[in-house]
């Protein structure tokens, strides 16, 4: 089994308007291995969207060691970050964040702009794959604007998932659904995550989501602990 991610002692802080520091995250320790389903679980503001853009490679450590397929983070330059977190990497976000004027089979080509060769060629017939793999092939042509949430979401996961990324990261993508729809998105996100062998790692505030996981955990106030079972 590859290892994706390895977080030794890893922390963020910002500096504040008011030039105290604070520790958003302090020393994280994590192991992300392909094919592992893992649940972050944790209250609002107690980091895990900052855990989450790191795992990404939307930003780097303060401190400690991030290494992403066995490189470290630090030794990675900004635009090389770009590249291999956009072949590496799909997000999926509370919010969708579809391109609203644009139709669902755009939406889902965006990210297959900027692959190379066959991918970039075969771009329309990918998403097209992946639409149908979400259940939406039929609406291809239809504006995000036009359906539901649940709906959105699965678009969303189609795009997230277009390039075939090894890591998926999901912030919160329930947290915008009702609880019936969650449970179908996530399920949804679940399977496609594991007929490509992906690593997927979700943050949740929602028990019954991070219970779908293999390996929980819990952040609280920027400290993570692994947790055996999630409480009823
Ligand atoms: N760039 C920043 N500057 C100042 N405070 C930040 C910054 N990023 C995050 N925070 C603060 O750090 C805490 C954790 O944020 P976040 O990771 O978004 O939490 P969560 O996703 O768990 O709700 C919050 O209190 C937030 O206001
Ligand atoms: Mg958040």
């Amino acid at each position: 089994m590859e290892t994706l991610l390895s977080l030794r002692g890893v922390t963020r802080s910002v500096v504040l308007p008011d030039d105290q520091e604070l520790h958003i995250l302090r020393g994280i320790d994590l192991e992300v291995f392909s094919g592992d389903h893992t649940a972050i679980v944790g209250r609002s503001g107690c980091g895990k969207s900052t855990l989450l853009n790191l795992l990404g490679l939307l930003d780097v450590p303060s401190s400690g060691e991030l290494e992403f397929l066995g490189t470290p983070v630090q030794h990675i330059g900004g635009n090389a970050r770009a590249r291999l977190r956009g072949s590496t990497v799909g997000f999926v976000f509370q919010q969708f964040n579809l391109l609203q004027g644009r139709s669902a089979l755009d939406n889902v080509m965006t990210p297959l702009y900027y692959a190379k060769g066959r991918d970039f060629w075969r771009r329309r017939e990918l998403a097209m794959e992946m639409l149908d793999r979400v259940g939406l092939a039929a609406r291809a042509g239809a504006k995000p604007n036009m359906m539901s949430g649940g709906e959105q979401q699965r678009i969303a996961i189609a795009r997230a998932l277009v390039r075939r990324p090894r890591l998926i990261l999901a912030d919160e993508p329930t947290g915008a659904l009702d609880v019936e729809t969650g449970q179908t998105v996530m399920a949804l996100l679940d399977s496609i995550a594991t007929e490509s062998a992906a690593a997927l790692v979700t943050i949740t505030h929602d028990h019954n989501v991070a219970a779908l996981a293999r390996s929980r955990y819990r952040l609280d106030a920027g400290v993570l602990q692994a947790v055996a079972e999630v409480p009823a």
